[in-house]
């Protein structure tokens, strides 16, 4: 019984990983990171403020990889801070998919 609590929790972590997804967990972090940190800049429900607007229709413009970098490299002579220390490329990737997958609001922050 232990056994095969034990076997089933390393199957949903490895399937976690080839998920290539951060644990749910992490994904709360995240998201709440994003309301918080991300949000003081380009606005609590992320439609721009000191930074541009993070609305999908506005990403969109901007290639997936460049805005990885940004986040996790900042803009330099710009607000945009680096992010690296706190977040992994992994975790960021995750992040800018799921702001690219809300058309309108992202329901990343509600
Ligand atoms: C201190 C203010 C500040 C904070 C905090 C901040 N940003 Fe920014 N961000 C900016 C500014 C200003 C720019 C515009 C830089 C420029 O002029 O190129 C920017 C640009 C960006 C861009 C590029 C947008 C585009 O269309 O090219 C992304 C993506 C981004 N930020 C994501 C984030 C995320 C995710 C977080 C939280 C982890 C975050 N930012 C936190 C100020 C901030």
């Amino acid at each position: 019984m232990i056994r095969s609590l034990w076997l089933s929790l390393c199957l949903l972590g490895v399937a976690q990983v080839f998920a290539n997804e951060p644990s749910s967990q992490r994904q709360a972090e995240l998201k709440n990171m994003l309301k918080h940190d991300c949000g003081s800049c380009h606005g609590l429900t992320l439609k721009g403020g000191l930074g541009p607007p993070l609305l999908a229709a506005d990403l969109k413009k901007t290639p997936d990889d460049y805005l990885i970098l940004t986040i996790q490299n900042g803009r330099k002579g710009t607000a945009m801070p680096p992010w690296k220390p706190f977040i992994t490329e992994q975790e960021t990737r995750w992040l800018v998919q799921n702001l690219l997958k809300n058309p309108v609001e992202p329901t990343l922050v509600r």
